[in-house]
């Protein structure tokens, strides 16, 4: 937020549950009251909740979709009408490698690849309007969510960084602003005429 008002620009923090209807509804007017019409929508939040089929329960798999699916759908629904009413949109949603499949991410691949289908829907209804809609599908990035994960499978967190940076075609793990970067991309004016792109950054193809 700093950087954004030293920038010259406004911002502030909403809080708000991505997988309540109610709280989405309040979270997204507080911004089109305090900031106006919210025309570019990030959909980023997400849980995981690993286990393997077996062992997974239904509030894992529950909680997974809803923040990650049911949340997205929520958010896109609630900005939909602004940008629909500005004759702009750019809506990003967060996929993720593991839409291609993951042991022990039954919840997550079916979210993240939802969230694929959903992005090219998103697309198809809203161009007419000006909104564009896309996917960055990050590979391994390393933030709270890669490190509660190393801590769950008993490693440190450097030691999970380089086994997964060996796998990786540019021999380095992602970093949020690799991230950030493509998502700026889909969000700038120039990218009009890119809608319904699952871009994967993930340092090398994925198959
Ligand atoms: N880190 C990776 O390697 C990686 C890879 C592929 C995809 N992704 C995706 O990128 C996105 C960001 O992940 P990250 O690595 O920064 O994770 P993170 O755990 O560091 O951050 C996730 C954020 O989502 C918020 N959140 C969780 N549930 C929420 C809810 N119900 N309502 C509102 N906010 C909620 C959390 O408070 C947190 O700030 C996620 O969608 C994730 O699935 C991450």
């Amino acid at each position: 937020m700093e950087k954004i008002t030293e920038a010259g620009g406004k911002a502030i923090a909403v809080g708000c549950d991505v997988s309540d209807a109610e709280q989405v509804e309040a979270a997204v007017a507080r911004v089109a009251e305090e900031l106006g019409a919210p025309t570019i929508l990030v959909n980023n939040a997400g849980v995981l909740r690993d286990n393997l089929l077996f062992k997974m329960s239904e509030s894992d798999w529950d909680t997974v979709l809803n923040v990650h699916l049911r949340g997205a759908f929520l958010m896109s629904r609630a900005c939909q009408k602004h940008m629909v009413d500005a004759g702009f949109g750019r809506i990003v949603n967060l996929s993720s490698s593991s839409a291609l499949g993951n042991r022990g991410q039954v919840n997550y691949s079916a979210a993240k690849a939802g969230v694929q289908g959903f992005t090219k829907t998103l697309a198809i209804e809203l161009g007419k309007f000006g909104v564009t809609a896309n996917a960055v599908a990050p590979g391994f990035i390393a933030t709270d969510m890669t490190a509660a994960t190393a801590e769950r499978v008993g490693m440190g967190f450097e030691d999970f960084q380089k086994a997964a940076a060996s796998q990786i075609p540019v021999q380095r793990v992602g970093e949020p602003a690799d991230i950030a970067n493509a998502i700026a991309f889909f969000t700038g004016e120039a990218a009009g005429f890119v809608s319904g792109q699952v871009l994967y950054v993930a340092g090398g193809p994925l198959n």
